[in-house]
């Protein structure tokens, strides 16, 4: 056993210091599968002997599937609701979709956390912590997913909205009680939500408290060992207090996906669903601005209704009609007739949307559809020829 692994042995030091037994037993029992790993069989056996022989209490508090002991999870003492999950994502059932250059950010992240001791004892470490901003829907709740299955890690998340409580005092309290929580055990710490609690200004909360609170949570982050894996996220990173930005050594912007990328989530959502005439590449170019979230709503959708109506392919033109409408959701257009959503669809993709096609869609007659795109029939006024009133042209 060498210097790689005086972390777990600090950790487990810490936890005999502090009388917490669950903390010392999951950082040896960490430390035991890395030894494993090593190929130092024997020494590993003989942590593992030692933690069989724990006393009986402690055992018994220990999760039997890994062997990971968690405790009671703690919660906020107004609401009572936990403030922690506590998830153990897969690669496997993993995907993510990302620029290169952000992918190979990363990987040099984790390999930098695996790395960590080696690299403190050349005295060239940085601190496990990441920041990853960007807007919603962009994939950054799935890379902090990511990142810990990678790692092989339980994956702690606190939605750090669910930390502010009304009572004084109280959020720097359940933020304590977070960070605690985090150091018995070795994982990946996720505040998501972070700008919740790390907001510096423009806040309407009363701001001698909301100076409490970023001041509690420099102090937690600070007293945090460099080896634990601390991951935020925020939609709104300008919000964010520069001291707490300085405390993240990597910063990761997660953008919009391009073309390729696009086409990549559509190819990998719809899987089998895809029908031979869909060409997913036009079909990603039309899907310009919108998230990997979006794109993934518009697929299951899609595929759930194929289902439904007792087919295995989503058809084409339902397609590109959902990802119009959701497209439209996203850029704020309020579509609250049939109407509206003909005109949109024509505007935004007249191509794929011809006469013929969207009184097929929307079973019209093609005549009628004309009169709809001319912007001749009033909005919600019914279309369908059989039940037309004479023709009135709208006051406009
Ligand atoms: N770049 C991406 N690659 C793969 N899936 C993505 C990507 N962006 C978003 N998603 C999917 O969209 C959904 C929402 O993503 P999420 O990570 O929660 O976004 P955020 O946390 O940025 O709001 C998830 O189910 C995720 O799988
Ligand atoms: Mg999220």
């Amino acid at each position: 056993m060498g210097m790689e692994h005086l972390s777990e042995v600090l950790k487990i030091l810490d936890g005999a210091l502090k009388a917490n037994a669950s903390m010392a037993s999951n950082y040896a029992g960490l430390l035991a599968d890395k030894l494993e790993q090593e190929g130092q069989r024997a020494q590993a056996r003989m942590v593992r002997e030692r933690l069989a022989r724990a006393p009986m209490a402690l055992a018994m508090a220990q999760d039997a599937s890994r062997g990971v002991s968690l405790g009671k999870l703690p919660a906020d003492n107004d609401s009572r609701l936990n403030t922690v999950d506590v998830s153990l994502p897969s690669v496997e059932a993993m995907h993510l979709v990302l620029p290169d250059a952000i992918s190979e950010r990363l990987d040099d992240f984790v390999r930098g956390v695996r790395h960590h001791d080696q690299l403190a004892s050349a005295g060239v470490a940085i601190p496990n912590r990441i920041l990853i901003y960007g807007l919603p829907g962009t994939g950054k709740t799935q890379t902090a997913r990511w990142i810990a299955a990678t790692l092989g890690l339980p994956l702690l998340t606190t939605r750090c909205d669910t930390l502010v409580s009304s009572l004084l005092g109280q959020t720097s309290r359940n933020l304590r009680q977070v960070f605690d929580y985090a150091q018995q055990t070795p994982c990946v710490l996720f505040l998501d939500e972070f700008d919740a609690l790390a907001g510096a200004r423009g806040n309407e909360r009363d701001v001698g408290e909301l100076q409490r609170v970023v001041i509690a949570l420099l102090q937690n982050i600070d007293a945090l060992p460099d080896s634990t894996v601390l991951v935020a996220a925020t939609n709104h990173e300008q919000l964010l207090d520069p001291a707490i930005w300085r405390r993240f050594a990597t910063h990761i912007p997660m953008p919009l996906p391009d073309e390729a990328m696009r086409e990549a989530l559509f190819s990998r959502c719809l899987g089998g669903f895809i029908a031979p005439d869909v060409d997913l590449r036009s079909v990603a170019v039309l899907a310009d601005g919108a998230t990997g979230a979006l794109i993934e709503q518009v697929c299951m959708d899609a595929k759930r209704n194929a289902i439904l109506s007792g087919s295995n392919t989503v058809q084409r033109l339902e397609l590109y009609r959902r990802l119009g409408l959701a497209l439209a959701l996203q850029m704020g257009e309020r579509l609250s007739t049939k109407e509206q959503e003909v005109r949109w669809l024509r505007r935004w993709a007249e191509s794929e949307f011809s006469l013929r096609a969207l009184s097929a869609l929307y079973g019209t007659t093609v005549h009628a559809m004309s009169r709809i795109i001319k912007g001749d029939v009033q909005d919600g006024q019914k279309t369908k020829t059989k039940q037309r009133k004479p023709a009135q042209r709208p006051e406009t």
